[in-house]
């Protein structure tokens, strides 16, 4: 993969976002009732190619063009954090041609919108496994985040063989050489610490998860960062999800009453709405 020769502009010279084709503008809200970090579980790729007799493979496509428009929308609207569910854990258990054609699409996306990504202040995190992928696929993942890594308008991480049991057992694991070489106390062990030892330690909780596809279930994402999410299930099957639905999404956040499990009043953040 051939990457950018030059560095991205720097602070306030971005290239903004392309509008959408609709010519719909991101509504205004003040960023402290934005969600900082949104998460998103992109579903219903397969049943949208069902509906038109055609290929999975066909849905994930279109799927990746949804996915491209809503990282334009999350700029737009000033998100920090956008966190994608690209292929799972248990995703390599489908048949093969769909598996390469997943694979075949994340390279695509990557060719075609890194430099742009980039322009515009976008850093690109990898969350998940790095062993299982092909050779090619982490190779362009690594340069992906090694290019953007000094990127601060937006962050947003593909979860790419990512699962959090295999995040939380991966973790452990290497908690566990820690504390057997006595790097680690156990007792004085903080939730902190052990956050330090996940896929992307910097990673802030997640303040929205939202599933489309019409499913209700949080399907091993991001659980550890999702603890008190608030959740929004949509019907629209990925594929005809747009920056439009993201936005509107974001708005339906501002209206949450957000709980920590306390009393509410010395709850961090209590409203979504300030
Ligand atoms: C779920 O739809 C979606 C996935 C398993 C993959 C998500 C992939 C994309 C959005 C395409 C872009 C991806 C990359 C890596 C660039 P599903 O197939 O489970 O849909 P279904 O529930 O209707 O069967």
């Amino acid at each position: 993969m051939s990457l950018p020769a030059v560095p991205a502009p720097g602070p306030g010279r971005h290239l903004p976002p392309p509008a959408h084709s609709s010519g719909a503008r991101a509504p205004r809200i003040p960023p402290h009732r934005l969600p900082r970090h949104v998460a998103i579980i992109m579903d219903g790729n397969g049943r949208w190619a069902a509906g038109l007799g055609a290929a999975r493979t066909r849905g994930h496509r279109s799927g990746s063009r949804a996915m491209i428009d809503v990282v334009d929308g999350a700029l737009e609207v000033g998100l920090a954090q956008l966190s994608l569910y690209a292929f799972s854990t248990e995703n390599w258990g489908r048949p093969a041609a769909e598996v390469d054609g997943i694979m075949l699409l994340l390279h695509e996306v990557l060719r075609s919108n890194l430099r742009r990504w980039h322009e515009q202040g976008i850093r690109v995190l990898w969350s998940g496994r790095r062993t299982r992928a092909a050779a090619g696929i982490r190779t362009e993942l690594e340069a992906a985040e090694y290019l953007t890594r000094d990127n601060e308008l937006l962050t947003v991480a593909v979860c790419f063989d990512y699962g959090s049991r295999a995040e939380l057992l991966d973790a452990v694991r290497l908690l566990a050489v820690d504390v057997a070489t006595g790097r680690v106390e156990p007792v004085a062990l903080q939730e902190e610490d052990l956050a330090g030892y996940l896929y992307q330690p910097d990673m802030s909780e997640i303040d929205l998860l939202v599933r489309t596809g019409g499913e209700q279930r949080i399907s091993n994402f991001l659980l550890w960062q999702a603890a008190y999410a608030e959740l929004i299930f949509e019907q629209t099957l990925w594929p005809d999800f747009d920056r439009r639905d993201l936005w509107r999404a974001v708005q339906a956040y501002t209206r949450r009453q957000r709980r920590f499990g306390g009393s509410g009043a010395g709850d961090p953040g209590v409203t979504a709405a300030g």
